[in-house]
């Protein structure tokens, strides 16, 4: 049995213990590994360790793996070749397109491999915000299939989703991953910014009791990616934390201002995910139009940060001016302002009302997208939203909070 120790993870020592019989040739070329479950199970191992042994195999050009049948070992030879790191040597290899693939460095730029997605979201069943644990019987059956499948089905996160922004520590994500199984595989996901109240996630505290409980973590940065951190890969760039998450999901519409999107996370995860999920499969690849669109954005705002100063000094001014005439708002820390009505009916109206008699299109957000009774506009200022748009804006609402009689902020 591998056995815990300062000088080497247990996942060094399972990758080693591999590599060691390869090398000697004790396991031969072609042959099989066991499957995930089945070495997890063997060493008493959680199969996220094994995942990322065999994930240190394979970029170090030792295993491949073959979609549907598990990972194999290569036709090794003394000097195999090791990946770029800025590339996605195991998906190239695999057909992802060369074009797009050269936003896949760009779109992660610590990561090791990024898939780029289309949009291939099913509508009906888009991960409810805040932050959701999926428990082991999500989850055993088949592993990471099961975890990919799950992390876009709303009824897996009502099961068992927690309040966002609970204090953590002895908070509710302690408390249901002590509830499960410690050797089972689980996947906590959560925003990074969460996109209905605009508040920031504590990515370092999620890990940490990830960490604690073995637990995979998600995060989307949808809201986050180009709009945070020094090249704008996001919060987790901002706060150091890129390297502790699973999986990074991120956009190429909202900030990159195109469409599709990406995960970045380990070559072993992406290279799964591009085999088995079939929003992925079935789907088409990006236009290369759209693919150099998205790349001349990514390449723009990694070295820009005027974009960014700007949009985070509009929503600050926006919050200063919405104060002064006494809309209320959510207060955080990001560039999400949402403005608060309390009411289904109203909030629609008064987004037509808006619309039709002052030309300003803001999004009304109602249940289920919120909870009943917290209904909103919610605003996003761009860095080129001028005083003057804002003005405009600013004395719409004062309109339209006088005719609706609505709830001023004290
Ligand atoms: C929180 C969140 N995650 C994921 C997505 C999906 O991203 P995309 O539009 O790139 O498919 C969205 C889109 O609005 C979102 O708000």
């Amino acid at each position: 049995m591998l056995m815990r120790s300062a000088a080497q993870s247990l996942t060094e020592q399972l990758a080693e213990r591999f590599a060691a019989r390869i090398r000697d040739r004790l396991l031969a070329p072609g042959s099989r590994l066991p499957s995930v479950r089945q070495c997890a199970s063997l060493h008493q191992l959680s199969p996220s360790t094994v995942v990322a042994a065999y994930d240190q195999l394979l970029a170090q050009g030792l295993i491949e793996a073959r979609p549907q049948r598990g990972f194999f070992v290569r036709d090794w030879t003394p000097k195999p070749a090791l990946p770029a790191a800025d590339g996605s040597p195991s998906a190239i290899e695999a057909g992802v397109s060369r074009r797009p693939a050269g936003l896949e460095g760009l779109a992660a730029p610590i990561k090791a491999t990024a898939l780029i997605r289309g949009m291939f979201h099913p509508t009906g069943s888009k991960p409810q915000p805040g932050m959701g644990v999926f428990p082991p019987d999500w989850l055993a059956t088949n592993f990471m299939t099961a975890a990919v499948r799950k992390v876009t089905s709303s009824a897996a996160l009502q099961e068992s989703s927690l309040k966002y922004g609970e204090p953590l520590g002895d908070s509710d994500l302690r408390r249901v991953l002590s509830e499960l199984d410690p050797r089972a595989p689980k996947l906590v996901a959560f925003e990074s910014v969460y996109s209905m109240d605009g508040d920031i996630a504590p990515i370092h505290d999620i890990c940490d009791v990830a960490e604690e409980f073995g637990a995979m973590t998600y995060c989307d940065e949808v809201h986050g990616v180009g709009l945070y951190g020094p090249t704008g890969g996001g919060v987790t760039e901002r706060d150091g934390a890129s390297h502790r998450l699973t999986v990074i999901e991120g956009t190429l519409a909202k900030a990159f201002g195109v469409i599709g999107g990406y995960i970045a996370g380990t070559h072993a995860m992406c290279d799964f995910v591009r085999s088995f999920a079939s929003g992925f499969i079935f789907s088409t690849a990006l236009p290369p139009a759209v693919a150099a669109g998205a790349r001349a954005a990514i390449q723009h705002l990694r070295a820009s940060n005027v974009e960014r100063t700007l949009l985070h000094e509009r929503a600050a001014t926006l919050r200063r001016r919405l104060d002064a005439v006494g809309v209320p708002h959510l207060q955080n820390d990001s560039h999400i302002v949402p403005v608060m009505v309390y009411d289904p009916v109203i909030c629609k109206n008064i987004s037509d009302l808006l619309l039709d008699e002052h030309g300003v299109y803001v999004q009304p957000i109602n249940y289920p997208t919120v909870p009943r009774g917290t209904e909103r506009l919610r605003i996003t200022p761009s860095p080129v939203h001028s005083d003057a748009d804002m003005d405009h804006l600013v004395a719409s609402l004062e309109d339209v909070w006088a005719r609706f009689s609505l709830r001023r902020a004290a």
